[in-house]
């Protein structure tokens, strides 16, 4: 009985440390799971099911710089900010705004990009000229992002939440809303591949930066994720692929 006793605890001990040895092993690999929105060209968006775009390339060469091996997580957008705080993902590069709000939410890296507020609207569509014609208006926002919230401080404006960007446009082009609210350099694209379309900059309001979000109290990983984000900034990495995915534009 003592013998077999021996036996079952010398044998839960093997099994116990294999589980261990499984554990360090991960540990060494240091996967990082980023989470995104895949419906926010050029930023982020899927091509034969890969997240590319200027954000994903960010994000890649960043990670892979810092030793990280990398697993994408999309998602809707405003499911972004619950699954950090959840810790199902470790960091969300998604275009993201880093608002007063959501700063008392998640911490955020440098800014690595910023860009004009601007709505689109069909070309015909002469009556709106400035975000002040937009008072009482059929507008359209990507679902949780701040440019819903700037369509919902327009007075008497009736907004829809779209979880995706192009279902507005296609509502916009059949005249089911009068504007889509959009950052300018993601309004572009849209008016260059829809005629008929075209954008007014909101310039009565300033322009949003755009940073990486990550949980609070991990600051030595954001240290090292803006440290990155200059190094790409000088070594032309930055630029590279900012001319890439931005081609003939201005912020
Ligand atoms: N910059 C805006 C925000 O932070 C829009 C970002 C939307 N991003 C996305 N991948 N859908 O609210």
């Amino acid at each position: 009985m003592r013998k077999m006793m021996l036996i079952v605890s010398l044998l839960m001990l093997v099994v116990l440390g294999g589980c261990g040895k499984k554990e360090t092993a991960q540990e060494e690999k240091k996967v990082l799971f980023v989470g995104t929105n895949a419906e926010f060209k050029p930023f982020e968006y899927l091509e034969d099911g890969k997240i590319v775009g200027f954000d994903a390339e960010l994000m890649e060469k960043i990670l892979e710089n810092l030793g990280y091996e990398m697993e994408w997580k999309n998602m809707s957008f405003d499911g972004l900010i619950p699954a950090l705080q959840s810790e199902k993902i470790d960091l969300i590069i998604a275009g993201m705004t880093p608002t007063e709000e959501r700063k008392k939410a998640v911490d955020f890296s440098d800014s690595y990009l910023t860009t004009k507020q601007s709505f689109v609207i069909i070309e015909k569509n002469n009556e709106l000229k400035t975000m002040d014609d937009l008072k009482n208006k059929k507008l359209g926002a990507q679902l949780g992002t701040a440019q819903e919230t700037i369509a919902r401080g327009i007075e008497g404006a009736k907004i829809t939440p779209y979880t995706s960007i192009t279902a507005a446009i296609l509502d916009l082009k059949s005249e089911k809303l009068d504007a889509v609210v959009l950052e300018n350099l993601v309004a572009l694209p849209y008016i260059k591949n829809n005629e008929g379309l075209k954008k007014i900059d909101m310039e009565e309001l300033p322009k949003a930066d755009v940073a990486i979000a990550i949980n609070k109290g991990n600051e030595e990983l954001l240290e090292k994720i803006n440290k990155e984000l200059q190094n790409l900034k000088e070594n032309g990495f930055y630029d590279e692929i900012f001319n890439k995915y931005f081609v003939d534009t201005q912020n």
